[in-house]
């Protein structure tokens, strides 16, 4: 039997045992997804014994997630630009690492809005944090020519500029409307807009008819940035379909089998949210 899990403290919320326990059934797998509560005090020791607990690798959240990049042998090209992992796994008796929040938010773009592609516009993230990081990342590697972050604390939108080189610009959140008003896509990866948080405060009227307006957050489902952008007739991509996405490589390490984001997946991730 083939073992995984995902590791966090705390991680009762982590709906990562729905996604994989779905596939796992799905495919018919002789294999088992849990959750492990570690503490920080742990992470290290349980790296380290991965293998002799019986795991083939596991799923990393807060706030272990540079632990894991840290206690990896080799690391993708994904987990290197962000400097931290969320999948890990076994391979020739090293542990490997990847950030799969790249592939998760670009494989979701592309299926969900592909016209994305065709338009040579500048992209637009707002905010700058480990989240912004990775989907930066994954714009340069599909070969954009311009990606502007907006962050509330500009300081960290420099960091990455920084970090990316000069196809990457930093912009203060006073300059939100000017940066937008010829975007091809934009990105909310910020919290605002989760339940209980202000909304973030972007006017969708100034940005091109072609742009893309996307979310990261997923609770709720549709965030006011989304309606307001589905209001004014603009291509809208949420947030669900990049957790569900960035689940499939570490499954395919782990079990062997490349598994497929249905329809039927995201309902079983729907009614959880909705506490169905
Ligand atoms: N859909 C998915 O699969 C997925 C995957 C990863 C993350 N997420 C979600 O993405 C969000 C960000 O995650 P992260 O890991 O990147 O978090 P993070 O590293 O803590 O970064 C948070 C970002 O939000 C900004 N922010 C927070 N409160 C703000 C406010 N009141 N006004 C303006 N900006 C504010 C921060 O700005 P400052 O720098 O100024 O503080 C920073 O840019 C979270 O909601 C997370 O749940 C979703």
């Amino acid at each position: 039997m083939k073992r995984a899990c995902v590791i966090g403290w705390p991680i009762e919320h982590s709906r990562s045992p729905l996604i994989h326990g779905h596939w796992i059934r799905t495919y018919g797998i002789d294999g088992s997804y849990t959750k492990v509560a570690v503490k920080p005090e742990d992470v290290a020791t349980f790296f380290r014994t991965l293998e002799q607990q019986g795991f083939a690798g596991c799923n990393v959240t807060l706030p272990h997630k540079r632990a894991a990049y840290e206690a990896a042998a080799v690391r993708e090209a994904s987990a290197e630009a962000v400097g931290v992992a969320n999948t890990m796994w076994l391979e020739g008796g090293r542990l490997h690492c990847a950030n799969s929040d790249t592939y998760g938010f670009m494989r979701h773009l592309t299926v969900s809005a592909p016209a994305w592609q065709t338009k040579d516009s500048p992209i637009v993230i707002i905010g700058a944090g480990g989240a912004a990081r990775a989907i930066v990342f994954g714009f340069l590697q599909a070969g954009v020519g311009a990606v502007r972050v907006v962050n509330r604390t500009r300081a960290r939108a420099e960091e990455i500029a920084a970090h990316f080189g000069s196809r990457v610009s930093a912009h203060g959140w006073e300059e939100m409307r000017s940066v937008t008003a010829d975007a091809g896509v934009v990105v909310n990866t910020t919290s605002l807009g989760m339940a209980k948080q202000g909304a973030l405060d972007l006017d969708v009227a100034v940005l091109p008819a072609h742009c893309v307006v996307a979310d990261i957050v997923y609770v709720p489902l549709e965030t006011r940035l989304l309606a307001s952008a589905r209001a004014r007739g603009l291509a809208v991509v949420d947030g669900l379909g990049m957790l569900l996405h960035q689940a499939v490589p570490g499954f395919e390490k782990w079990f062997g089998v490349r598994p497929d984001v249905t329809h039927e997946l995201r309902e079983i991730i729907v009614a959880d949210i909705e506490g169905r």
